[in-house]
């Protein structure tokens, strides 16, 4: 088995490829305008840096600390009464990677249609015309999400730290500056302004419990918590590196990378007169918006796409990654083996998703087709729950372990770590189980 990322910036981008994704891209910019815009983005913003910057380091230092992927981490570190609690963020992860699949597949046939010069257009309903086209129609919904879920996993079977570190090291940043320059673009389009003020200009009117709910929801998906990513690359970190230090950083690159991605498409969307609340599309009709109004708008639309994808992957090859390490560590399985068994698996879970806005479009339960499924009972059920787990077995249980892994560093601060503490036993479960309870 590989054993440690190269360096500690690998970890921290390779970290930072995890959790920055089609979160910050395609989720977070609708979700904020369905639940108003900035007062959203605040809860968001609160909720990472508190929880989510304690889970995060929780999490890194129960990987390192045990050296297994996430159910080896809780059995033995808990003992077996947390076999089955460590198993669930795998199972998390194994359902999210059904619906991400399908997504990274828009993205894929994006970046094919904006290669063959298909995506660019002035007109916003063409734009949405095509996306529908596109995801309404079987054969290619699953043919896309079968592609992408194939790339993935032909990243993992060639090891992730080779492939990932290095990949991450020169597309995280690349990813960065074009944002800035296509936000550059967007925003002075004109009536895009609007958008900008709806996302920053702080209305707490709109604040409900619906927007905290769904901003914890978020907050869990966009920083990979709540599903054995961060204990399984936790696992491949060398001793003696700063724990808290690192995940803070992962943590403010993906908050900035959000409200990025929040900048990058919904001003355009307020230019173009689309609904910016009108969901999963958005992404992908209001960007090739903005390539009609650029010089080589073509060209900006392919490494846009790319970009996307590469985004996109950098995310599922640790979700993949994550199940592939539990059968790895449970069942002594060769890498291969298990990388294409669990990658089976998910092309299958990952069909009804991408049927959803086609054929099974009216095919619901709770109201809700099995896309919309998938992405609520995750992010809204099954990730509070292992957060609260996570937080739980380190805060009251193996509290001494993994704060010896946040002190390796001379001088760690004691009374940050002091107040990571009440977070971790007591904030963290007591806050994340009312909001649970009261959404379910
Ligand atoms: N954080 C990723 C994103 O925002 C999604 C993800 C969730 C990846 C959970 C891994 C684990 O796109």
């Amino acid at each position: 088995m590989a054993a440690t990322f190269s360096s500690r910036l690998g970890f921290i981008l390779s970290s930072a490829g995890s959790a920055i994704g089609l979160g910050c891209i395609w989720k977070f910019p609708y979700m904020a305008a369905q639940n108003g815009g900035s007062a959203f983005f605040m809860v968001y913003l609160l909720l990472a840096m508190t929880l989510g910057l304690a889970l995060m380091s929780v999490e890194m230092a129960l990987g390192r600390a045990s050296g297994s992927g996430v159910a080896g981490a809780f059995l033995k570190l808990g003992g077996p009464r947390w076999r089955w609690l460590g198993r669930l963020p795998m199972i998390t992860a194994f359902i999210i990677m059904g619906f991400y699949c399908v997504v990274g597949g828009w993205s894929l046939a994006y970046l094919f249609k904006s290669l063959i010069g298909q995506v660019v257009s002035n007109d916003a309903g063409v734009l949405a015309e095509r996306f529908s086209a596109l995801i309404a129609n079987p054969w290619q919904a699953v043919a896309w999400h079968a592609g992408f879920l194939g790339l993935s996993a032909w990243i993992v079977l060639g090891g992730v730290q080779q492939g990932i570190e290095k990949m991450s090291r020169w597309l995280m940043p690349a990813l960065f500056i074009l944002m800035l320059v296509l936000i550059v673009r967007g925003v002075t389009l004109p009536g895009a302004m609007a958008g900008v003020e709806f996302l920053l200009v702080p209305d707490f009117s709109k604040l409900g419990f619906d927007t905290v709910l769904a901003a914890m929801g978020l907050a869990f998906f966009s920083l990979s918590l709540g599903m054995g990513a961060m204990v399984t690359y936790g696992a491949y970190l060398d001793v003696g590196s700063d724990l808290p230090a690192s995940a803070g950083w992962v943590v403010v690159l993906t908050l900035v990378a959000c409200l990025l991605g929040g900048l990058l498409v919904i001003p355009p969307a307020f230019a173009m007169g689309l609904d910016p609340q009108s969901g999963p599309g958005l992404t992908f009709i209001s960007m090739p918006a903005i390539f009609a109004h650029m010089p080589a708008g073509a060209l900006f639309a392919a490494l846009f796409f790319a970009l996307l994808l590469v985004a996109a992957l950098t995310s599922s090859v640790s979700l993949l990654e994550v199940c592939a390490r539990f059968a790895m560590d449970e069942f002594g399985m060769s890498r291969r083996r298990a990388v294409l068994g669990f990658s089976v698996g998910m092309f299958l879970i990952g069909i009804p998703a991408a049927l959803s806005f086609g054929p099974w479009k009216d095919a619901t339960l709770f109201g809700r087709n099995a896309f919309d499924l998938m992405d609520y009972a995750t992010s809204n059920v099954m990730l509070p729950i292992s957060g609260i787990a996570t937080a739980i077995l380190a805060g009251w249980f193996c509290w001494r372990t993994v704060e010896s892994q946040m002190r390796q560093r001379e001088g760690t601060r004691r009374t940050l770590l002091a107040v990571g503490r009440v977070i971790v036993a007591m904030v963290a479960p007591v806050a994340i189980g009312v909001i649970l309870v009261r959404g379910v």
